[in-house]
């Protein structure tokens, strides 16, 4: 039987993401259908369905990777994965209300291989969608008939709280100079860690697991959503914007204290010396600063420690999903799918 060492068996990561794609796509695309027409629209040119002008595209949305998180969870505690769409529709539609207030935030132009929707439709539009999606998950969720609805929605409250309170960390973390490699974790377990920790548990809920292996499903992925996000920081310094579809330098642009540059500021090298003055200046960071900067940030050891610690997360994760689930091919899948998130070729 598959495990999670053993993943004989097991569909291919890039199959179960399409069979998430097969199920949650079509429901989430529904519930956004329900919205009024403003943050429809917005919303519907942000997950790819439309272009500018409302005429439908083919663009691509999201990998539907926190969706295929929830459906896997239900199905390793012998839930019908059919029956989780609710949540994984939920959480897809809150992980698309960050994107849209983080690219605000963030000032990027590029996300998915397009514009951004605040590029398009303006900074209001995009917030005002964001908005919207955000209160469309809960109704999705309470509204999902599940014996424990009221507390899955209690719980993604929270975890929407912790995400908020990541964020505005990793805003207020740009103007300082002395973030250390702990606040920096926290940042990233609440930023991104809590979304797709509250996935595994709200699927391992539906499948009708137990307390304690809840409690460990939930666990698995917040570790995995910390080791995604080194991951992605890693994409945003030497990623390939054709790859990624997202912008590059755009961190060490806006001074973020993301992992990988807290590393490197922490290494007692010259080359830290160099980048915390490069990122303590005042002035606006261009061209040549920012290929310094992410050639000092690989000087100082951040790159190598960036990928030690995503490694390192990734079977610290991993051991919960083997202690919770039993064995089993979606217990395999998931493993895989956690595998293939953490590299930094995707
Ligand atoms: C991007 O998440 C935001 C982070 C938490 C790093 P994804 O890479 O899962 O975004 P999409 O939905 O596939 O575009
Ligand atoms: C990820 O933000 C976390 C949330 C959106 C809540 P980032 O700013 O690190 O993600 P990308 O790189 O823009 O997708
Ligand atoms: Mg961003
Ligand atoms: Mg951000």
């Amino acid at each position: 039987m598959a495990t999670v060492e053993d993943t004989a068996g097991a569909r291919p990561a890039a199959e179960v993401l399409a069979r998430a794609r097969d199920i949650v796509g079509p429901a989430v695309r529904g519930a956004v259908e329900t919205l009024p027409p403003a943050p429809r629209a917005i919303a519907e040119y942000h997950f790819g369905w439309r272009d500018e002008a409302g005429n439908p595209a083919g663009g691509a949305g999201g990998k539907l990777f926190r969706p295929a998180l929830v459906l896997l969870a239900a199905d390793a505690f012998g839930g019908a994965p059919e029956t989780a769409v609710p949540a994984a529709v939920a959480v897809e539609l809150v992980h698309n209300f960050s994107l849209l207030h983080d690219d605000v935030m963030d000032g990027d132009t590029t996300r998915r291989h397009r514009p951004t929707a605040w590029s398009v439709f303006g900074v209001g539009g995009a917030i005002l969608a964001g908005d919207s999606l955000l209160a469309l998950a809960f109704d999705v969720l309470a509204a999902g008939g599940h014996p424990a609805a009221a507390d899955t929605v209690h719980g993604l409250s929270a975890t929407v709280q912790r995400l908020i309170d990541g964020q505005s960390r990793d805003m207020a973390f740009e103007r300082r100079s002395d973030v250390t490699p702990a606040e920096c974790r926290a940042m990233a377990e609440a930023k991104t860690g809590a979304l797709l920790g509250s996935a595994c548990e709200l699927g391992a809920v539906y499948g009708g697991a137990g307390a304690r292996q809840c409690a460990d499903l939930r666990r698995f992925g917040e570790l995995l959503g910390l080791a995604f996000q080194i991951a992605d920081d890693l994409l945003g310094i030497w990623g390939d914007p054709a790859v990624t579809g997202k912008p590059v330098h755009s961190d060490l642009r806006n001074r973020k204290k993301s992992l990988p540059v807290v590393a490197a500021l922490g290494s007692g090298t010259p080359h830290a010396g160099e980048l915390a003055a490069l990122l303590a200046g005042k002035h606006p960071l261009e061209g040549a600063d920012l290929v310094r900067a992410a050639e000092l940030v690989e000087l100082a050891g951040g790159r190598d420690w960036s990928e030690r610690e995503t490694a390192a997360l990734l079977e610290a994760a991993l051991a919960h999903l083997r202690a919770a689930a039993p064995p089993g091919r979606a217990a395999a899948e998931l493993a895989l799918l956690a595998r293939l998130a953490t590299r930094r070729d995707h």
